[in-house]
């Protein structure tokens, strides 16, 4: 074999930094992105939206996002993270596609786009679809969102509690009051990968997956399930939530939301929690918080949803391998 056949070998078997799921990095690398993402918000204090690090590390780089479904934060947060980078992207909607019209394959879409771009973001109704997309791909997949996992949500999310609360959120007591959604599977993860204690509260019939409880069997965890949403939120440092009905939720709507009549979080469910709690949301909202906590100094959804920026340059970063 030539030289240069053998390296291209090499490079196709070289590792490809996706991200799908918190649970496939490993505690170094994610907190390398935490630390880069510190790094590169202090540094940027003071300058213009869409002004570029000075270092402009993804200069000729181009993001090419797909969402399948609808998306304010996410797209907006990347869109502002790529060009913070000195990149570029481009939004793709499967209407527009004939991946989504035609019949066009998801392999020949995935070596398309490999060959057009450099990183490929997809948020999808179908988690088998990133798994295709990621088979097919030779360059990095970020998951935008699938039903089963939010990764990016999180991470950011540990990077927000962080800053807030100035301590190692291994030292916390972090509670989630809500549905088993992907957002949920996502913190989970989180709690295992970064050591924290996780208090879990939601109706019987709504608790995590069971390939979820497996895993958590399987990992050293401090994940605790309570069906009393006061036992859970007992002495939290922080209380997080999710919409009852998430998006492509096929459930009689009605029925699921009169199950988490008990598990809204209002001011008197706040008062079990440390004083000193603070409240968190992904959004979107719907009822599953009053209005009083949510506009409460307790909640700092405006900042989480800020600092999505921040760590979304950093996954990117580590995706391009350029996190040293
Ligand atoms: N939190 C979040 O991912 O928001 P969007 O659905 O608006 O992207
Ligand atoms: N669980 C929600 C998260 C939205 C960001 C959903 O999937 O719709």
């Amino acid at each position: 074999m030539s030289k240069n056949n053998k390296k291209n070998v090499s490079r196709n078997l070289e590792k490809i930094n996706h991200f799908v799921n918190i649970k496939d990095l490993n505690l170094k690398d994610l907190r390398k992105i935490i630390l880069d993402a510190k790094t590169r918000k202090n540094k940027r204090k003071k300058m213009g939206t869409l002004s570029v690090d000075k270092d402009a590390p993804l200069k000729g780089k181009f993001l090419i996002q797909m969402f399948e479904k609808s998306s304010l934060r996410t797209r907006i947060s990347f869109y502002l993270a790529i060009k913070q980078l000195g990149g570029s992207t481009l939004t793709l909607r499967p209407d527009e596609l004939h991946m989504g019209k035609g019949g066009e394959s998801i392999s020949d879409t995935a070596k398309i786009i490999s060959s057009y771009g450099d990183i490929f973001l997809l948020r999808t109704n179908d988690d088998g679809k990133i798994s295709k997309f990621k088979s097919s791909l030779k360059i990095p997949i970020i998951n935008g969102l699938s039903p089963s996992s939010h990764p990016a949500q999180i991470l950011s999310d540990i990077f927000t509690i962080e800053e807030i609360k100035k301590k190692n959120i291994s030292s916390l007591k972090i509670c989630w009051i809500g549905d088993s959604n992907n957002v949920l599977n996502s913190l989970i993860e989180a709690s295992v990968k970064f050591n924290f204690k996780l208090n879990i509260g939601c109706p019987i019939s709504y608790k995590p997956a069971k390939r979820v409880l497996k895993w958590l069997r399987e990992n050293k965890n401090q994940v605790k399930i309570f069906h009393k949403p006061i036992n859970a939120i007992k002495n939290s440092d922080v209380v997080i939530t999710d919409k009852v009905i998430s998006m492509n939720d096929k459930v009689n709507k009605i029925k699921k939301i009169k199950s988490f009549k008990n598990f809204i979080i209002n001011l008197n469910l706040m008062k079990f929690a440390k004083k000193d709690a603070i409240f968190m949301h992904c959004l979107p909202r719907g009822s599953e918080v009053t209005n009083e906590v949510f506009n409460s100094n307790k909640s700092k959804v405006w900042q989480q949803a800020t600092n999505r920026v921040c760590v979304q340059k950093s996954i990117l970063l580590y995706c391009l391998k350029m996190l040293g």
